[in-house]
């Protein structure tokens, strides 16, 4: 029997990991400090009852090294995500957060197999893509003026063509262009370089937008099949940024959930950051149109010129290094979506709170218009 500690086990992928575990055999510990801002129900009830729940924060140092006993493999999930407005405390949740846990680990002298942390392809500056003379290229994020003027598109780096999307590998330049970026960075760099330090094997897996049941729906900063769907229910346009056709790629929880399973069994992913998504890219547009047409509330998207500085413009993950450990992303857009649309219609409140967001997110700058002519 293998024994798992899954930090935000609470959250949509930290419960689907510890689902998929418990139907594998495992024992599973969750640590999770039920966030206001996704958890306003409180406890969530798909927490399984055989679970072993810890309600700490990650900051909680003791609760944690209590949290690590006689676990084999901790699935780092716990995060504070999305784009909210403040600043510090994605640098104290999740870069703190986890060189805590780390030092924890390390000077309790804990025997554990595995590592994992959740990254995320907020790593990526901006999707790579294809000049017509230099071939594939990295660019950087897009200056602020550029947006201010409305152009959306992406740059050779070497030559300013304008340049295509291609799927984005591993070896692409991380940095981090927001701060919830920087603090993924931060803790797959800490992960790795620690586990590389102690022998202890590690892996990085740098999801892509991940959607699917237990979603919250009460968390207007992330998540845009959720907030799309909130607002459609509402009767409310989904609110486009920039012009609606930046692309993305979506996997089902479910999917990502066995990307864990993976990460934990095999030892071909140690020591790498990895990334895991469908391979597709599919514009915000269009995942605004299917959730529509899903739904049968035909009203259409606004774009109303407004963008978030530090945004990629396009993301497609290249997943040759997870296929080759035997990974397939099985569940389709179009099924995945229709699942959530049965989970979120038989939830009882689905307000829409991205009203009130948006306008925190413009008074705060974090969301900016296009200037005038
Ligand atoms: N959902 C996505 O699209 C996506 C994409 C890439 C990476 N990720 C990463 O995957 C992980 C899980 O994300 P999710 O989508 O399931 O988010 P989620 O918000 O549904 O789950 C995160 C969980 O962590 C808990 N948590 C937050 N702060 C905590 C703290 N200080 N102490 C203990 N628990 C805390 C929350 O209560 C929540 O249950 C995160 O690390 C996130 O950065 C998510
Ligand atoms: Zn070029």
């Amino acid at each position: 029997m293998k024994r798992a500690l899954v930090t935000g086990g609470a959250g949509l992928i930290g419960s689907h990991v510890a689902d998929l575990l418990r139907r594998e055999g495992w024992t599973v510990r969750i640590l999770d400090n039920l966030e206001p801002q996704t958890h306003r129900g409180g406890r969530p009830a798909w927490i399984a009852p055989d679970c072993d729940f810890v309600e700490a924060d990650l900051g909680d140092r003791a609760t944690i090294r209590a949290a690590l006993e006689g676990i084999d493999v901790v699935f780092h999930q716990a995060a504070y995500g999305g784009y909210m407005p403040e600043i510090a405390k994605y640098v104290q949740v999740n870069s703190l957060g986890t060189a805590q846990m780390l030092e924890v680990i390390r000077e309790a002298k804990l025997p554990l197999r595995k590592v994992i942390v959740a990254s995320s392809q907020a790593v990526y500056s901006e999707g790579a893509g294809h000049c017509p003379e230099h071939g594939r290229v990295y660019p950087p994020v897009r200056p602020l003026e550029q947006l201010r003027r409305g152009d959306w598109s992406v740059h050779c780096p070497i030559c300013g063509a304008v340049i295509s999307s291609v799927p984005t590998p591993e070896e692409a330049p991380i940095g981090g262009e927001t701060v919830y970026g920087l603090t993924k960075v931060d803790q797959e760099k800490l992960v790795l370089f620690w586990g590389k330090q102690l022998g202890i094997p590690t892996v990085a897996l740098r999801y892509s937008c991940t959607y699917g049941p237990r979603q919250s729906i009460f968390n207007p900063y992330t998540g845009v099949i959720a907030i799309f769907c909130t607002r459609l229910l509402n009767r409310l346009p989904p609110i486009l940024y920039e012009d609606g056709e930046q692309t993305r790629d979506f996997s089902f929880v479910e999917d990502i959930a066995r990307a864990n399973l993976l990460a934990a069994e095999t030892d071909a992913l140690d020591g790498f950051a990895v990334n895991i998504g469908s391979g597709r890219g599919v514009s915000i547009r269009e995942i605004a149109e299917q959730i529509s047409d899903a739904l049968g509330i035909r009203i259409p998207p606004e774009a109303r010129g407004e963008f978030r500085p530090g945004e990629m413009r396009h993301l497609t993950s290249d997943i040759t290094r997870v296929r080759a450990a035997g990974y397939e992303p099985k569940v389709e857009l179009a099924d995945g979506i229709g699942r959530y649309l049965d989970w979120i219609r038989a939830q009882k409140d689905v307000r829409d709170y991205f009203s009130e967001a948006a306008e925190i997110l413009r008074h705060k700058g974090i969301v900016h218009r296009v200037a005038p002519t």
